[in-house]
Order: structure tokens, then C-alpha cells, then sequence
């Protein structure tokens, strides 16, 4: 099984052809059914890094997996230049779990996030050829079951976007905000966003909450209007990249899974439901109404208890 995450679609092009050449299926993170993950003897992760690191799903993904014991798992990470400490945290987050890494890989790829600085990775395309050899390459690797790491060390870049002012930086930088006078409500983004992070409501998309975007730039990427901003800039059209090879539907092989409650007339229920409880879900920001059912939960307030003693006090 080789699980991908991607935003642009460079991770899930790598993911598909290391398939193909392994004879392996390539399967969204959040498809991954928990029993499925704890059978397979051969595990591949493929992910792409953002600010030299693992992108927030993937993290929360590996620090919970449970994987069979001595299964051969191997990492590919993509990227526009450096792994920074990617593959080195994703060691660490599953040997937590007493899983070994065997095999780790970096492939270079268009930048994805260049359109934030408003450079185009379109002219840098030949890197997708370029990484299918190195595909090929790894496959053989794989199919030999070899044990060695590359690409395993820290970063200094990293370690400090991780920091409370580096996060903070970072969400300012890569800000997504869809623009109200040119959005039509198509819900593209709703659907390419691999977080499940925006919703259209009254015509209009929304992110719902901030803290849970991964800055994946799908929805940036792949607006038809541009109306997906960076800090309120619009993007040019001849500067949004995806992977030549990958369409938007291909990324809404996750929504599809989603979208198929089936599952439990299929009397598969129990898989969704260990799949609903275990897996990462997003966050959803509070409503008013959860809100309120939260408050309602909650024991009479101390102000009605001090006012409930005085009260008495005074006869
Ligand atoms: C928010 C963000 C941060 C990124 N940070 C890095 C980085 O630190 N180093 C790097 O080489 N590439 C970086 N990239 C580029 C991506 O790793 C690269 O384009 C990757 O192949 C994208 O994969 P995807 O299309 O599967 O999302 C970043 C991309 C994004 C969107
Ligand atoms: S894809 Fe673009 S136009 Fe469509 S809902 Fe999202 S932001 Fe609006
Ligand atoms: S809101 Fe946009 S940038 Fe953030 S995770 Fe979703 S698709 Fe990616």
C-alpha cells in the first residue's frame, strides 16, 4: 500500500507510478483504514514537504499509525529544492509507535508554493520527468526490499518555522483567502482541499478554520476564477502550477470516499466507524449552536452558586 498526501498534485504523480512499477495500489491518506494499515507488510508514504518539514496531516497521521510488526515501510518525499528535516520527523514520529523506517527518498518536483512569492513553476515541469526515472530507481530499491536512508538530517530553517513566530509567519505568508467579489461558489476548492478545511455557504467559499489549513495551495492552484487569494493578492493564471498529469477529479478520490456512506449498508460499517474514531479529522471551529450545547452541558455557573449562598445568608 503506498498512502499519499498531496496539495498540487506532485506526491500523488510520484505515488501512482511507484505503483505502477511495484504492482502496489496508491491510496489517499484518509482513506487509510486502520485494520488495512495494521496488515500490510509493505508501506509506502509519500508526502511532500512544506517549510522543510512534514505537512501537519501527514505528522498527525504517522504519530497515531499502527503498523505490523517488521513491515518494510519506506518514505518518498517531495520537494521544490530541500527535505529540510522532513524525513528525519517522519522517522521519529513512527518510531514512536515501535515502527522502523527502511527506506527514505527525495524527489525534486516544481516548487508549489513559488506562486506565493509570485515566481511561476510551470518552466520547472522537466522535473517531473526527470523524477520519474528516479521512480523507476526507487521501485527497483523497494522490489529488493534494500535498507538504506537518505536525506536524514535537521535544519535550522525548519526548527525555527516551527517556533510560535515562525508558524505564525508562515500562516501570514501563505494565507489563503477566497475573494467575495469574484468567487461564484463552484466549490473546487471545497473539494480539492485534502483537509476537508473549506465549505461554501451562501454562494461563497469559506475556510473554516485557519489553524487546520496545511498552505497545500490546491485551492489556490486550482480556483478556475482565481478568486482563491494569497493575502488578498489574485494570482495570474499562467502562474498556477499543478502537476501536468494530475487533474482536479484525481484529487477528489478522497472526497469520494468520504462522500459514500454506503460503506455501512455495505456491511463495512465497522471499518467506517474505527476509521471516523482513529484516523485525523479536522477541527471544526465552534458553531453557535455547539457552542451553546457545550455551555448547556456545563454545571451551574459559579455566579449562580455564589448568588444561591447569599441568598440563603440573608435568610
Ligand atoms: C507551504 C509550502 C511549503 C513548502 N516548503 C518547501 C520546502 O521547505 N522545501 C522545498 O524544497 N519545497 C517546499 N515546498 C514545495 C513542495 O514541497 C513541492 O512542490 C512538492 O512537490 C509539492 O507536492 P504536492 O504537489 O504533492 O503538494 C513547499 C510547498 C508549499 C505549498
Ligand atoms: S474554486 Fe474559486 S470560485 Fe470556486 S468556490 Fe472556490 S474560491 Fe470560489
Ligand atoms: S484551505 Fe487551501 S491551502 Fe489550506 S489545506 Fe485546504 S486546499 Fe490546502
Amino acid at each position: 500500500m503506498i498512502i499519499y498526501f498531496t496539495g498540487t498534485g506532485n506526491s500523488l504523480a510520484a505515488a501512482r507510478r511507484l505503483a505502477d512499477k511495484i504492482g502496489d495500489r496508491a491510496v489517499p491518506l484518509r482513506s487509510v483504514r486502520d485494520a488495512e494499515l495494521a496488515a500490510e507488510r509493505c508501506i509506502g508514504i509519500v508526502f511532500p514537504v512544506y517549510c522543510f518539514d512534514v505537512p501537519p496531516p501527514v505528522r498527525a497521521f504517522l504519530a497515531q499509525a499502527m503498523f505490523a510488526k517488521g513491515a518494510y515501510i519506506y518514505f518518498v518525499a517531495t520537494c521544490g529544492a530541500s527535505v529540510g528535516r522532513a524525513i528525519r520527523t517522519a522517522i521519529r514520529l513512527i518510531a514512536g509507535n515501535g515502527a522502523e523506517v527502511s527506506l527514505s527518498r527525495k524527489l525534486r518536483y516544481p516548487d508549489s508554493a513559488s506562486v506565493a512569492v509570485g515566481a511561476n513553476a510551470n518552466p520547472k515541469t522537466s522535473r517531473c520527468t526527470k523524477a520519474e526515472a528516479e521512480i523507476d530507481a526507487i521501485a527497483k530499491d523497494i522490489e529488493a526490499c534494500h535498507r538504506d536512508l537518505h536525506e536524514v538530517h535537521g535544519s535550522a530553517a525548519a526548527a525555527l518555522a516551527a517556533t510560535r513566530v515562525g508558524r505564525a509567519l508562515v500562516s501570514w505568508a501563505f494565507r489563503q483567502e477566497p475573494d467575495p467579489s469574484i468567487c461564484n461558489g463552484c466549490g473546487l476548492c471545497a473539494k480539492v482541499c485534502p483537509c476537508l478545511n473549506i465549505e461554501v455557504a451562501d454562494g461563497l467559499a469559506h475556510i473554516r478554520n485557519r489553524a487546520q489549513c496545511a498552505h497545500c495551495m490546491a485551492c489556490v492552484q486550482f480556483c478556475p476564477r482565481q478568486a482563491m487569494t494569497i493575502r488578498g493578492r489574485r494570482i495570474q493564471p499562467e502562474l498556477r502550477y499543478h502537476h501536468p498529469g494530475v487533474t482536479a477529479a484525481d484529487l477528489f478520490a478522497e472526497l469520494s470516499f468520504r462522500a459514500s456512506p454506503k460503506l455501512s449498508e455495505r456491511g463495512d460499517a465497522k471499518t467506517l466507524e474505527t476509521r471516523q474514531t482513529t484516523l485525523p479529522r479536522p477541527t471544526m471551529p465552534p458553531t453557535n449552536a455547539r457552542i451553546f450545547s457545550r455551555w448547556r452541558r456545563q454545571p451551574p455557573n459559579r455566579f449562580a452558586r455564589v448568588q444561591k449562598r447569599r441568598n440563603a445568608r440573608l435568610g
